[in-house]
């Protein structure tokens, strides 16, 4: 939170040393900023529980930013910072995280529970998330090397109804034993 209070002082700033910057909007960049406490500097946080943004199409940030917004995704803290922005605003935050490198993450994952879920994303989940979850161009997100609490978060909001599956993954999802569903979260921990 302190950095949007840090953003909130810098912009009582600008109207302390002029009209100029009164009329002044923040830029994307600025806008992006107060992200940064969360989500790191360049869209790589620190995690565990905190998704990396670095490399999120622009279409499945604008996405999950309404989606969050409008209840539709289910977040402990995202909801609430979502509807501080408008959709002009997001939209101009969507090219900045598009623009940085996904980056690898320095986690430990299991081996084992890698294998298996190699062989499941091949069957079930490869066509929406190419190139093994790294692919900006499917838009749903990347989760190569993506902190893998955040992971495993991110399915049991799915799996209780908190947040909405896309359709078609909800058919594969709703297949798969929990056991399944936790090594292919190692799978994607491990990529890259
Ligand atoms: C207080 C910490 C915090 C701040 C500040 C914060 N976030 Fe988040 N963000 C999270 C957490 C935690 C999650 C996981 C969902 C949840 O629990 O709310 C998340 C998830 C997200 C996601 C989903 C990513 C994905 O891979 O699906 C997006 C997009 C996002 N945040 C954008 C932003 C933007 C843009 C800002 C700045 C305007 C921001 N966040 C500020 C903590 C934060
Ligand atoms: C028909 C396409 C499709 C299939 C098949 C699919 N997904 Fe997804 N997935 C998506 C989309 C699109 C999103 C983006 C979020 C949304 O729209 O709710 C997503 C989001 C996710 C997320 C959350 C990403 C984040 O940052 O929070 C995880 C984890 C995930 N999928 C895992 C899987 C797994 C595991 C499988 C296979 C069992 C799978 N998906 C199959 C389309 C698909």
């Amino acid at each position: 939170m302190s950095v949007i209070r840090t953003f909130t002082l810098t912009l009582g700033t600008g109207l302390l040393l002029g009209a100029a910057q009164l009329t002044a909007a923040p830029t994307a960049t600025m806008l992006a900023d107060t992200c940064a406490g969360c989500h790191g500097t360049d869209g790589v946080s620190m995690g565990p529980a905190t998704p990396n943004l670095a490399g999120i199409s622009e279409i499945y940030f604008i996405d999950s930013m309404v989606a969050f917004k409008n209840g539709d995704r289910y977040g402990t803290v995202m909801q609430r910072i979502a509807k501080g922005y408008t959709d002009e605003e997001i939209k101009l935050m969507a090219s900045v995280f598009a623009k940085q490198p996904v980056p690898k993450t320095n986690q430990e994952t299991d081996p084992s529970k890698v294998a298996l879920g190699e062989k499941l994303h091949k069957v079930n989940c490869h066509k929406c998330h190419d190139e093994d979850g790294a692919l900006p161009d499917d838009d749903a997100g990347i989760i190569a090397s993506q902190w893998l609490p955040y992971l495993n978060y991110s399915m049991e909001d799915y799996k209780s109804g908190r947040s909405v599956m896309p359709k078609k993954m909800k058919r594969k999802v709703d297949n798969l034993t929990d056991a399944e569903i936790s090594a292919l979260m190692h799978f994607y921990a491990s990529r890259l």
